[in-house]
């Protein structure tokens, strides 16, 4: 089943582009597997030909993956392209290596860790796994704490904030724990601790706090979260725990914030994800997840298999997988060491500070995002009567510049905004050429508007059909996301 749709493309057939037409004339059909073959050199130039019409990565500032690696770790990907991860036996060294970055980075994320002992943790394709076993753990801990104490174990729970990345819906909906989400506010976009724990019950196998939203990179106070969870666990008996998703965070704050308490320092945090794809400054295709201790993983979620050779114990969501992403995470960690990556996140930060700077001081824009957190610059239009976010985004497109516009969660949809992610190949010219071509969009827009208000087209929209618009531009966008699916 295929689920996405292509948006550009009609016809039935995929005509041989400009230079492939050296080796072939005749179309190829676009949904069906043609029947006769064609030379190696025409396969490349038809999709080398319509790939050109894809994004500049460099340029698509709506991500927070990687898009440049070094020529030299970029050997060592293709050079391990072949290998399939999940033959242990057969490349012990590959899964040596991934057995030193678990450990690299429980440590970085101060687990307690013994000097004979060795981190509890595992590679995977991204957060959203890494979140998948996370939440699994949790659940299947919740579930023999209950059976045990002879009470019903079919309505486990989880509390986050309404600004949770898709992932943990997809959690909730895929395993069936119910999502407790803390509606945000206008100006306060992330979870509130106390909130979060007021809606803590006994079916509640976590509470997941963000270190790096999404939606504004702001961190959420996991040691406040700690704190009050401490307070009701001791009032209830139970020993509720906390997930911390830093997806982004967890490869910044440990350079930027080392005196942050967030990680395993706080004694109920028991597991952490982080994407190797996003600060990890690793290619799309790596996270990880880390345990406290084997405690916090229950053993009957691991799967020892033994036909590829020795035991190999495994807990992944999926069998096969590509070695080359875990290798490269591997060269950036001894490749950077800790003040390689320190330098990276600070240039980063101060990249988005000139930008928010620029942004500021074109006097049209509220900034959304903070000072400190994943650098990203997050900003709402002070005055959306003339257009939006979305027909600013939209615009910037003609410079290059892929921006995302989207409205805030529950109970904040009303407000849009833009967001631009600093990652390292941003650099300080590119925040001013950005800056240059922001300003130019708005003025534009500005003397469109003039225009047509001064022919009389004009009429000042009231808050009620600014929201009406940004509503139903959201729901067309969804509906249309819905039907092509799928991330
Ligand atoms: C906070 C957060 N959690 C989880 C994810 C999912 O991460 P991945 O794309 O690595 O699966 C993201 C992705 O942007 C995120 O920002």
């Amino acid at each position: 089943m295929a689920l996405s749709r292509a948006q550009t493309s009609t016809g039935e057939s995929v005509h041989c582009s400009t230079f492939a037409s050296r080796y072939v004339r005749t179309a190829l059909p676009r949904f069906r597997m043609p029947e006769q073959s064609i030379p190696k050199e025409a396969a490349y130039q038809i999709i080398n030909d319509e790939l050109m019409l894809d994004g500049n990565p460099r340029l698509n500032l709506a991500s927070f993956v990687t898009t440049w690696m070094e020529p030299e770790c970029d050997k060592l990907i293709q050079a391990s392209i072949n290998k399939n991860y999940v033959d242990m036996d057969e490349y012990p060294v590959t899964t040596e290596l991934q057995n030193r970055c678990v450990n690299m980075i429980a440590h970085l994320f101060n687990a307690p860790i013994g000097d004979d002992e060795t981190a509890v943790g595992v590679g995977t394709v991204g957060s959203s796994e890494a979140i998948m076993l996370a939440g699994l753990a949790f659940k299947r801990k919740w579930q023999n704490k209950m059976r045990a104490a002879g009470k019903p174990f079919d309505k486990p729970n989880i509390v986050t904030g309404a600004n949770v990345q898709v992932c943990w819906e997809k959690f909730a909906r895929y395993f069936e724990v119910e999502l407790k989400e803390v509606k945000l506010s206008e100006g306060y976009y992330v979870m509130d601790p106390a909130k979060a724990v007021e809606m803590v019950d006994e079916n509640t196998i976590c509470v997941a706090a963000i270190l790096g939203s999404t939606l504004n990179g702001e961190f959420e106070d996991v040691k406040m979260l700690n704190d009050l969870l401490t307070a009701k666990n001791a009032e209830t008996g139970w020993d509720t725990p906390i997930h911390v998703d830093a997806a982004s965070g967890g490869f910044i704050a440990p350079f930027l914030y080392p005196e942050l308490e967030w990680d395993f320092r706080l004694p109920l945090v028991k597991s952490i994800n982080v994407s190797g794809h996003k600060y990890g400054l690793v290619y799309a295709g790596v996270g990880w997840v880390v345990w406290r201790s084997k405690e916090d993983l229950p053993e009957e979620l691991i799967f020892h298999i033994n036909y590829l050779g020795a035991d190999q114990p495994t807990f992944t969501l999926n069998f096969s997988k590509g070695s080359s992403q875990i290798i490269a995470q591997y060269y950036q960690l001894i490749r950077l060491g800790f003040e390689g990556y320190k330098d990276v996140m600070e240039n980063c930060r101060d990249n988005a500070a000139v930008l928010r700077e620029g942004i500021e001081k074109m006097g049209r824009f509220d900034v959304v995002s903070k000072d400190s957190g994943v650098p990203l610059v997050a900003f709402a239009l002070k005055d959306s009567s003339r257009y939006t976010v979305f027909e600013v985004a939209e615009s910037l497109r003609r410079y290059g510049w892929i921006v995302p516009a989207y409205t805030m969660p529950a109970d904040a949809e009303h407000v849009a905004v833009m967001r631009v992610v600093i990652r390292e190949d941003f650099s300080r010219g590119l925040a001013e050429r950005l800056i240059a071509d922001l300003g130019k969009t708005v003025s534009e827009m500005d003397a469109h508007a003039a225009k047509h208000h001064a022919g009389g087209e004009h009429h000042k929209k009231t808050e009620r059909e600014i929201e009406q618009e940004v509503t139903t531009f959201w729901r067309r966008m969804v509906a249309k996301k819905k039907s092509s699916l799928v991330c």
